[in-house]
Formats: C-alpha cells, sequence, structure tokens
C-alpha cells in the first residue's frame, strides 16, 4: 500500500500565520504539523509516501524530509497547482499509486490513542482485499466536516459533505484507505458547487457499490481539530500534557521508524545528535540508549 498526504490548500483560516508559510509547516508544540499525519502512514507500515503540496510550499517539505531515507522512507513530492478539492490526490497521485492500494491522510489531521496500530492495520487489510475505509468520529460541531449517517443496525445510509442540517453527530476524519479503484473513481468525479472533486462523493460511491466499511473510534481516540488558532493552541497544549505526564512523545517520527525497524539504533543516535541541542533530540538519544 502506498501512503498520500495532502499538505495544499491556503490555510486561509489561519491568516496571518499562514500567508508565507504552510500551514502543516507550522509547529503544534514541539514538531510541525506533518509530522502527525506522516507518523499515522508510518504505524500502519506504509513506506513509499508521496507528499503533495502548493508551487511555493513543496521545497519546504523537500528541506524537511529529502528522500525520507534518514527515516526509513522513500518519499515523493508533487505540486498541485491549485487546490482543486481532496480527491485530486489520486488523480496527481495515479501514476505514484500505479497498481497498489492507498491511504490518504490530510496534512493537517492529528490523531492520538490506544490501539490506534491495530485500527490502521485492520483498515489497511480490509482496503487491501477490496473497497474502502473511512472512519466516524463524534464531535460537537459536524456541519464543519463530512457527516456520515447510520441506521438503527449501524449500516452507513448516507454520506454528506459539510451539512447544514447534520444527520448525525459522526464526522468522517481525514484519514482514507482504498483499493486500486481509488484512481478511476476520482477521475470520473465532478466538481461540486463549490468547484471541488469531494473525498465525499468519492466514499458515496463506494458506498453505492456496497463496498464502504466505517470504522467507528471511540473515546479512546483523540483526533484533534487544527482548523483554528485555537485549535493549534489546543492541539499543541494537547501533546505537551501528553508528553509532560507520560515521557513518551506523541508523532515522533524518528522514535516510530526506529521501533518499526526502518531505521537502525546507530542511525537514531545521530539523528539525535544533529537535534541534541532540544528536547526531542535529546529524547532519541535516550532512545538510543534503551533496549526496545
Ligand atoms: C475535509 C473533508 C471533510 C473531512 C475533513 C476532515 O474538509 O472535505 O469531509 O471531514 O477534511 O479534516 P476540510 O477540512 O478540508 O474543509
Amino acid at each position: 500500500m502506498k501512503g498520500i498526504i495532502l499538505a495544499g490548500g491556503k490555510g486561509t483560516r489561519l491568516y496571518p500565520s499562514t500567508i508565507a508559510v504552510s500551514k502543516q509547516l507550522l509547529p503544534i508544540y514541539d514538531k510541525p504539523l506533518i509530522y502527525y499525519p506522516l507518523s499515522v502512514l508510518m504505524l500502519a507500515n506504509i513506506r513509499e509516501i508521496l507528499i503533495i503540496s502548493t508551487p511555493e510550499d513543496t521545497p519546504n517539505y523537500e528541506r524537511l524530509f529529502g528522500d525520507g531515507s534518514k527515516l526509513g522512507l522513500r518519499i515523493e513530492y508533487k505540486v498541485q497547482e491549485k487546490p482543486r478539492g481532496l480527491a485530486d490526490a489520486f488523480i496527481l497521485g495515479a501514476d505514484f499509486v500505479g497498481q497498489d492500494s492507498v491511504c490518504l491522510v490530510l496534512g493537517d489531521n492529528v490523531f492520538y490513542g490506544q490501539s490506534f496500530s491495530n485500527i490502521l492495520a485492520e483498515a489497511k487489510c480490509k482496503a487491501d482485499n477490496g473497497g474502502a475505509v473511512i472512519f466516524g468520529y463524534p464531535v460537537a460541531n459536524p456541519r464543519e466536516f463530512g457527516v456520515v449517517e447510520f441506521d438503527e443496525n449501524n449500516r452507513v445510509i448516507s454520506l454528506e459533505e459539510k451539512p447544514a442540517n447534520p444527520k448525525s453527530n459522526y464526522a468522517v476524519p481525514g484519514l482514507y484507505f482504498y483499493d486500486n479503484e481509488v484512481v478511476k473513481i476520482a477521475h470520473e468525479i465532478k466538481p461540486s458547487p463549490r468547484g471541488e472533486i469531494e473525498i465525499t462523493d468519492v466514499n458515496r460511491v463506494y458506498l453505492e457499490k456496497g463496498m464502504l466499511n466505517v470504522t467507528l473510534m471511540g473515546r479512546g481516540m483523540a483526533w484533534l481539530d487544527t482548523g483554528s488558532p485555537r485549535g493549534m493552541l489546543k492541539a499543541s497544549e494537547f501533546v505537551q500534557t501528553v508528553q509532560d505526564m507520560q515521557g513518551f512523545y506523541v508523532s515522533c517520527i524518528e522514535e516510530i521508524a526506529w521501533r518499526m525497524n526502518f531505521i537502525s539504533t546507530e542511525a537514531l543516535r545521530e539523528r539525535g545528535e544533529e537535534l541534541k541541542m532540544t528536547d526531542y533530540g535529546k529524547y532519541l538519544i535516550s532512545l538510543s540508549e534503551e533496549t526496545k
């Protein structure tokens, strides 16, 4: 399975902070926002990753991650000239995806929770066997998201993008697993009234074919909103609290690469040395002195 991180967009809801720099490069506490969705792909054991961003910002991501080899990954980049909707990821990424299945994660989505790796492994396995897997997460403000409606037997009956009158309080987070059909489906989607090819329309095609799985994320999972300055601050506070309490870092991509055996203990230590002026670097060094 391949992975795509969509890190485009103008980030207008965060102006003026994002006039000159991409939202996904801003920090959530002690690391760039994009580390969080990247860690999701890594936890899903996906090592071939495409980062899609704007013409201005793509060079910044290249500076941040290079070819991915320091993380034991293969990272490629693709420029999106204009924001055309989330489903554009599969059009821009068609060659990269090739004949594989694919996981799309939005560059501004932060997930954290117990057993998340198991949830990811299950979703990956289902999509590899054909169909799509998306998630449902209860929120207080469903109007701001894609919304999924269930019948009394927990079967999905509708999907709506930012509905004025939501039929449930289950939002669809920006994490999607698909079989290879998604490339063809994305090419056939027509732009919505707001001029975008919507991921919700892609998911609806799977729903109509009876090939859409929706996994509910329960209370044990945190899906954090980074859509506003307040959301960014709250997410930062959340990460700080967890890290201070537990001593484990959230979405530390070098730690994940090491624990998943993508990189050696020496490589982890080397990275720690490069960053040793920070607590982050010191954390990497201390990990390299532990046994896994
Ligand atoms: C997008 C999707 C929406 C989803 C959300 C999750 O909306 O269109 O269905 O619920 O991401 O972050 P956006 O935030 O890009 O407006």
